[in-house]
């Protein structure tokens, strides 16, 4: 996979006087079946989430509330995403190195996952996420 691979989709979103409703659905705006849906919140300032690569997970993420950046490096090149409204999610396929900082108070995010949490899927190394990518193992 490669940072071409990431996709930003504005999602459905119903305003009417009493608000407005958006929604996911799997396998249709997200492109998987949902295994696991976790969220971050309560960031401090300045301090960082992810730095670092799934071998096998891909997910889709959402600013709930808030703000942040997500950067995707794919060992050559890099591009940060700010995800900034309820109704934008972004596709990050399996075996990209990824960060997510800059968040702004009160920030949540949602994340969707097509596996279930398993620490053996991740690469925390940025020199060995590079090796595997050189040596197609991601
Ligand atoms: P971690 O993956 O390090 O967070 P981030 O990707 O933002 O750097 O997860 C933080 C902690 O939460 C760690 O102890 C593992 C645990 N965790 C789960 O138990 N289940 C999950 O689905 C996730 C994503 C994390």
């Amino acid at each position: 996979m490669t940072i071409n691979d990431i996709k930003l989709l504005e999602l459905p979103c119903h305003r009417d006087p009493r608000g407005s409703l958006s929604f996911v659905e799997q396998n249709n705006h997200i492109p998987f079946e949902i295994k696991r849906t976790y969220w971050i919140y309560d960031v401090p300032g300045g301090k960082d989430r992810g730095g670092h690569a799934y071998i096998k997970t891909s997910e889709f993420i959402i600013a709930l509330a808030g703000a942040f950046d997500v950067t995707i490096d794919d060992g050559k090149d890099k591009h940060t995403i700010t995800l900034n409204r309820s109704y934008y999610g972004l596709y990050i396929p399996n075996g990209l190195w990824r960060k997510i900082d800059n968040f702004s108070s009160a920030a949540l995010a949602l994340e969707f996952a097509d596996t279930l949490y398993d620490r053996n899927d991740y690469v925390e190394d940025y020199n060995e996420y590079l090796m595997m990518k050189l040596n197609g193992e991601i």
